[in-house]
């Protein structure tokens, strides 16, 4: 773990609190980010003994975007050829889900990389943007496609065609964010919140996740239908039936993951 040069890993019981450590680049999301965070989440999606995961940054910034300085001298051969960005899609491959603990700038590929957890807490001093349009560019990282489908055309096209950004609370009114925290208690709640799901029967997590995901893929008779097997395919754990013999009993189940 100590390997990581731009984030810092730690283990909190069955949480993997992820945090991103560039202060001198505001977090800014380069080539060395996305290897470390693909190898702390691959680790982290493989240990039986982690459940969760929060991904964090600074009180300042969780991340102000791509690396501009490493994208300056980049070219379309350079861009188009190695398929750029594309190793983002990688940690939506992530099984177990992750939580972002957004304070201070999330903005543009950090907007992204938010998007890309399966829910967003936001303290009260988070900005979201996708200010790219600025710089003669554009979201690259799945932006214009995730952020539609959290907040709505109006506000995506708006935000996408201003650089425009968004305050935690507007954030919040618009679902992009699951709730606003203090910015003093939001790592502690956001683990709190992964240890409350890490502390479920891993199966049944791995499903909700992977239904919920459905929705943003498929139809919504498709959507449904995949719930339902999903549904039906927890019947055949060990942890279904602890679960609801827990419940009658009225003792908390003890999971085996089975
Ligand atoms: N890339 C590289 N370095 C960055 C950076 C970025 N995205 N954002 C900030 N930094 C660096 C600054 O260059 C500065 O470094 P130096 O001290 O060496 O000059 C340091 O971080 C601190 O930043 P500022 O001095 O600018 O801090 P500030 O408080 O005055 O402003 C800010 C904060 C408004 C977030 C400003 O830094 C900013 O606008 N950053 C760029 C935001 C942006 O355009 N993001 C989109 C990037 S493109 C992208 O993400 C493409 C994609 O979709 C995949």
């Amino acid at each position: 773990m100590s390997d990581y040069q731009t984030i810092l890993v730690e283990r909190r019981e069955r949480v993997t609190l992820v945090t991103l450590n560039r202060p001198e680049a505001l977090n800014a999301l380069n080539a060395q980010v996305l290897d470390d965070l693909l190898a702390a989440l691959a680790d982290f999606d493989a240990d039986d003994g982690q459940g969760c995961a929060v991904l964090t940054g600074s009180a300042k910034a969780f991340a102000a975007g791509a690396d501009i300085k490493e994208m300056q001298a980049m070219d379309f051969a350079a861009m188009y050829g190695r398929n750029h960005f594309s190793g983002y899609e990688r940690l939506t491959q992530t099984r177990k889900p992750i939580i972002a603990a957004v304070a201070g700038y999330a903005l543009g590929g950090g907007c992204e990389l938010a998007m890309m957890c399966d829910f967003i807490l936001a303290a009260d001093t988070a900005k979201f943007g996708q200010p790219e349009v600025k710089l003669a560019v554009s979201p690259g990282m799945g932006g214009s496609q995730r952020l539609a489908r959290a907040v709505g055309k109006a506000k995506a096209m708006e935000m996408c065609l201003t650089g425009r950004m968004m305050d935690a609370a507007e954030a919040e009114r618009a679902g992009l964010v699951s709730r606003v925290i203090p910015a003093a208690d939001l790592v502690e709640e956001a683990v709190k919140t992964a240890a409350t799901i890490a502390a479920m029967a891993p199966l049944a997590v791995l499903a909700n996740k992977e239904m919920v995901n459905a929705a943003f893929e498929t139809t919504l008779a498709q959507g449904v239908q995949f719930e339902r097997r999903l549904f039906h395919g927890l019947f055949g754990t060990a942890d279904q039936s602890e679960g609801m013999a827990a419940f009658v009993e009225k003792r908390p189940g003890a999971w085996t993951g089975r």
